[in-house]
């Protein structure tokens, strides 16, 4: 990951960035910028360059806005202005990325913050410039030249330390739920991914991990994780990962689809929809790296994470549409579509909570629906919940995060189409609004812990088609950011 430091006096200067923001007279039609006064003086004749060259350029100072003024034989050789808005936390995230993309073929450059500086903005920054310098390849990509290390130049570099440690972290646990989600499914067996959290969980203290194999859930009664797992020669796991903290004094659980590859099953998916069904188990990538960053940061809060992995295949072990499975718990489903299957083990691991855990807050994430983007596009994951509070809390912590959310109804009259002939739940109903259907089918599994329920239907926010401010193209890791603010804010 991109180093960043803090430090008052700039050490090298190869490229040094200067903040603009729109000016206070621009009332009128000519939107103008002007510079920001910093903390460091910028060196020599720069202040009076980047003076002359917001009006030449026409800048106005907006999020992100970058001029690149070239300096051969001088120093420093290039100057970088870059708008920043409002100077909220949410511009500084969109200049962080511009700067990042912007500077991408870089390999150092400065930034002569402002004097007057919140930590807010600074976190902006930071996760703005380490969330869009990600990227995923297999292979090297060539040799040219990457940006590897950013000198932030302020006042006192001490008070921003630990803002600054608390965004590395949220964006490192970013990338790794980037990267388990990328990752092909040819790699990314249920084991694999059990690997992946045993060896992120052993640098961290007061972690417990416990996995269950095929023969544990069957011992238990996880039906519907072995059902849908039951078709891959690479049999399902079920990881539950336990922040314990001694100074806790709420204890959530975390649950995350995990489809290591979602074919659809004996229902197979059509070509195009299956594409990129490796994606499919990025809700358990979201919810282990939120449990991996609240550890790192010692939130004191205590978190059991739920991730019940299988891959739902086509064989001749595969389950069938019309097939009876009994949850662990007891409450039984009749399969009607093999490709609602994440349903099926999101089921077994709330009842799991539910009766073995009783915890005060009950989350789950998950890539559930095609319906989730039908109803609110690419960015936006939909939020179902019976508590207006818990609702308005996670809203509030996607909003901060700059990750987007919207709440969706749960309306009881739709719960009719849950009923089976023959078995307590239809796992899927077609008449429509099928997000909301998945969520009031989860619903029937979270007993007691109801109204402290919260169900997240990511799958339209978990994948961008192309590089956006702060979330580049592929994985966007969507889940962890907020989850690592709203912990934060648990007690
Ligand atoms: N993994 C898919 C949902 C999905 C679709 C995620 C598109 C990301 C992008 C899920 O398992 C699924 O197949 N859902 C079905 C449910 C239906 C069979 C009731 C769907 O959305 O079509
Ligand atoms: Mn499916
Ligand atoms: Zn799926």
């Amino acid at each position: 990951m991109l180093a960043i430091r803090l430090i008052a006096e700039p050490d090298r200067l190869d490229v040094l960035v200067l903040p603009v923001r729109p000016a206070d007279s621009a009332a009128g039609a000519d939107a103008s910028a002007e510079p920001v006064s910093t903390a460091a003086a910028p060196p020599d004749d720069t202040a009076d360059e980047a003076a002359a060259l917001v009006s030449a350029a026409r800048l106005n100072g907006r999020a992100g806005e970058i001029h690149t003024q070239l300096r051969p034989g001088r120093t420093p050789g290039r100057l970088l202005l870059l708008g920043i808005g409002d100077g909220g936390e949410a511009a500084w995230r969109t200049a962080g990325a511009a700067l990042a993309r912007s500077a991408a073929n870089e390999t150092h450059i400065t930034i002569a913050l402002p004097g007057e500086l919140t930590p807010a903005a600074v976190r902006g920054l930071t996760e703005g410039l380490l969330l869009a310098s990600y990227r995923y390849r297999l292979t090297e990509a060539g040799d040219t030249p990457t940006l590897d290390g950013v000198d932030l130049l302020l006042d006192d570099p001490a008070t921003f330390e630990t803002t600054v440690a608390t965004a590395r972290t949220t964006a490192a646990m970013t990338h790794l739920a980037r990267d388990l989600t990328n990752t092909p499914s040819s790699t990314k067996t249920p084991q694999w991914f059990v690997d992946q959290v045993t060896s992120a969980a052993a640098d961290l203290p007061d972690l417990r991990l416990r996995v269950r194999g095929p023969a544990e859930l069957a011992a238990e009664g996880f039906g519907g994780i072995l059902a849908v797992g039951g078709g891959s020669a690479s049999g399902p796991r079920l990881v539950e990962l336990d922040w314990h903290p001694a100074d806790a004094r709420t204890h959530v659980v975390l649950v995350g689809k995990g489809i290591t590859f979602d074919t659809g099953g004996i229902s197979i998916k059509p070509v195009p929809a299956m594409k990129l069904m490796r994606k499919d188990m990025a809700g358990a990538a979201a919810v282990v790296a939120a449990t991996l960053g609240a550890a790192a940061l010692r939130l004191p809060v205590r978190i059991t994470t739920l991730a019940p992995l299988a891959e739902n295949m086509v064989s001749g072990s595969a389950f069938r549409p019309g097939d009876v499975i009994r949850h662990y718990g007891g409450t039984t489903s009749e399969t009607t579509n093999s490709d609602a299957e994440g349903r099926l083990v999101l089921a077994d691991a709330l009842a799991y909570a539910v009766r073995q855990l009783a915890p005060d807050l009950l989350l789950d994430l998950a890539t559930l629906t095609g319906a989730n983007a039908v109803a609110l596009g690419k960015r936006t994951a939909a939020l179902y919940s019976e508590n207006d509070q818990l609702a308005a809390d996670v809203l509030a912590a996607t909003e901060a995060a700059g990750e987007s959310a919207w709440r969706m109804p749960l309306h009881n009259d739709y719960a009719e189409y849950l009923g089976s002939d023959i078995a307590d739940l239809y796992s899927a109903p077609t008449q429509g609004a099928g997000s909301v259907l998945a969520a009031l089918y989860l619903r029937e599994f979270t007993g007691e812990l109801r109204d402290r329920w919260l169900h997240l239907d990511m799958s339209a926010p978990s994948w961008a088609d192309g590089d956006q401010a702060e979330v580049s193209r592929g994985a966007t890791g969507w889940g962890v950011r907020w989850l690592l603010r709203w912990l934060a804010s648990v007690d």
